[in-house]
């Protein structure tokens, strides 16, 4: 049987197999999130970099770039990071350059697996579908917040593996973790983030939409995959 395996933070990938693994990245608040709204609203790639100077880099040939630092937009690019910002006609066929402070991070440090695929509540099923057709083990790697674990990815990995385990078997304690977090959260997970860090960070920068909108489940047919350096909606 294949298996399923968690990541908590990109700190611990060094202790994972990501070499013939399918990985899922997850950075529900907010860049995966903010990826597959702009892949749902008509983005043609996504060049996902993990430093500011690169994102510059390909705003200079004529890319949007879109750079978050703290969860707040850096000086001087168009975008931020939040799923709002792409729900417009601007983004339909635009090239988009993207950096944030751990999705975007998370998502280059994957770059050895079969497949990097972006993932978030909004295009769980999605997911779900597109993994049932393949051979490989898969890794959900949580992009937690500079190194720590955060609640909100954990989640999202454990909605992966309760969907996912009549076809997958949980590789160790933290899919077992995940998916029990999970149960114990669905039915109103808002309640159950109420005082997690990220959830509180974006509150006090009066981000509560963004905080509602990213924990809708299945809104989504789409699923962002990195092909070379950029990420492209994958046909089905
Ligand atoms: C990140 O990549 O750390 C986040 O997307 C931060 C945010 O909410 O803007």
């Amino acid at each position: 049987m294949k298996q399923i395996d968690v990541c908590l933070t990109p700190d611990l990938l060094h202790l994972h197999q990501v070499e013939n693994t399918i990985v899922v990245v997850a950075d529900v608040f907010r860049a995966t999130s903010c990826m597959v709204t702009a892949f749902a609203h008509g983005v043609n790639t996504i060049v996902p970099v993990a430093t500011i100077d690169e994102c510059r880099d390909w705003q200079e040939r004529g890319y949007l770039a879109a750079a978050e630092r703290n969860a707040r937009r850096v000086d001087g690019f168009e975008l931020d990071n939040s799923p709002f910002t792409y729900m417009n006609e601007q983004i339909r066929g635009a090239n988009v350059a993207m950096t944030t402070t751990n999705g975007t991070l998370a998502i280059t440090r994957s770059r050895q697996a079969v497949k990097v695929l972006v993932g978030s509540f909004l295009n769980l099923e999605a997911i779900v579908r597109c993994l049932k057709t393949e051979r490989y083990d898969v890794m959900v790697l949580c992009a937690g917040w500079k190194g720590r674990v955060n609640l909100e990815d954990t989640l999202f990995a454990g909605a992966l593996v309760e969907r996912l385990k009549d076809s997958y078997a949980m590789a160790e304690d933290s899919a077992i973790m995940a998916w029990r977090l999970y149960e114990q959260g669905k039915e109103n997970l808002p309640a159950y983030l109420a005082n997690s860090s990220h959830i509180k960070r974006l509150q006090r920068l009066g981000i509560q939409k963004d905080i509602t909108y990213c924990l809708q489940h299945d809104l989504y047919d789409v699923v962002p995959v990195l092909r070379g350096n950029a990420l492209v909606a994958m046909e089905f």
